[in-house]
């Protein structure tokens, strides 16, 4: 199967290139980018030497699917010749994940180049909505953070056991913040600091609420969702606390038990989501497609508690837009996923 990457300069691009490398059944043909064009990857990006090829300014030859790395806007922009031409894409970009054009424009202070589309594309989260994903040409890959937040929560949200009033607090290494280059993100505004930012709500709250409200649609979500910059390069640990409803009664023993079997049973079969037993670490998921998720309840004031932790270049961005892309292909959805985290 043919792959283009448009943007592979970027963190998620470059991810994406070095996944593709080991992939069975996928090779890629084209890679683009905007001030490395002319350049060679290689060139570029050491560690991709073994899978050197030119970057152009636009994909060249045939491709029978496009995962485009680009920033939101431009993304919408490059694909939509794609899109009416039915390629198959894969979308890192915010820019086809939410269903209304009048919330996507609130967020990220653009208007939609077509909404219309808005509706044919899939929210790319497999745990969720394999079924769509499969049978779309169009898959909008989650943000980092909303693909761990979901997951913590959708296993307490679908079985009722929490009420609306839900509160997550995420946290994410600096490389969710991209390759380009600013004050916030600089070695000494970041090393040995800890910061909230966007205190005001962030771009990923309407992504959650959308796809959480999708699960069980009841009462709307009241989200609150604060997010923090943690001085290392990758990871996202979010903690999601919520009441448990009236029903999720007995000793905190007998409830955090009922919690925990909620989520087994919820992600049974997931080869990517693992319930752990222990509160896991955001170096358990380092280079790895996992997200691993740890529930269990505060006795005290009968809240669960869930803290769920991704690599949010692999389960973030890369390896889910390949988990992706091998369901729209039919092919093994572990198909070039399978490797270890890296430890220490
Ligand atoms: N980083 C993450 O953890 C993560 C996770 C999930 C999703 N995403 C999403 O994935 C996409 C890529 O993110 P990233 O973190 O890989 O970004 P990045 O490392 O910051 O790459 C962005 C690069 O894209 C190029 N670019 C910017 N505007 C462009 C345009 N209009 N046309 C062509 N090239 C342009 C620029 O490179 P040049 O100026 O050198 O050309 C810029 O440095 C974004 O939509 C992001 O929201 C990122």
């Amino acid at each position: 199967v043919k792959a283009g990457i448009i943007n592979v300069t970027g963190y998620g691009g470059a991810e994406l290139a070095r996944i593709l490398s080991r992939h069975p059944e996928l090779d890629v043909v084209s890679v683009t980018g905007r001030s490395s064009a002319g350049k060679r990857l290689a060139e570029v990006f050491p560690h991709l030497s073994g899978t050197d090829m030119p970057i152009t300014e636009e994909l060249e030859g045939e491709t029978d699917i496009v995962f485009s790395a680009l920033p939101h806007a431009a993304s919408a922009e490059r694909l939509m010749p794609l899109i009416e031409a039915g390629t198959k894409v894969v979308d890192f970009s915010a820019d086809f994940r939410l269903k209304d054009a009048a919330v996507y424009s609130e967020w990220y202070k653009v208007d939609h180049p077509s909404p219309t589309t808005l509706q044919s594309a899939a929210y790319g989260l497999p745990e969720l909505n394999r079924d769509e994903i499969r049978t779309s040409n169009l898959v909008a890959n989650p943000g980092c953070y909303p693909t761990a937040s979901i997951l913590a929560l959708a296993p307490a949200v679908a079985a009722g056991l929490i009420t609306e009033d839900v509160i997550i607090d995420a946290k994410s290494g600096v490389s969710g913040a991209g390759r380009a280059l600013s004050l916030n993100t600089h070695f000494s505004e970041v090393d040995e600091n800890v910061k909230a930012y966007s205190v005001g709500g962030h771009r990923h709250m309407p992504e959650v609420t959308q796809e959480l409200g999708r699960i069980n649609p009841g009462p709307e979500l009241r989200l609150t969702f604060l997010t923090h910059l943690i001085p290392m390069v990758r990871g996202i640990l979010v903690t999601g606390y919520a009441p448990l409803n009236t029903g999720v009664t007995g000793t905190g023993e007998t409830a955090a038990a009922r919690v925990r079997e909620a989520y087994e049973e919820y992600y049974r079969d997931e080869p990517f989501v693992t319930v752990t037993d222990e509160p896991p670490a955001t170096k358990q998921t380092l280079g790895a497609n996992n997200c691993l998720i740890y529930p269990t309840i505060d006795p005290r004031t009968y809240r669960l508690i869930v803290i769920a932790c991704i690599d949010n270049l692999v389960k973030g961005a890369a390896g889910e837009a390949v988990q992706n892309a091998n369901i729209m292909l039919g092919l093994p959805e572990t198909a070039g996923l399978q490797q270890l985290a890296l430890y220490p």
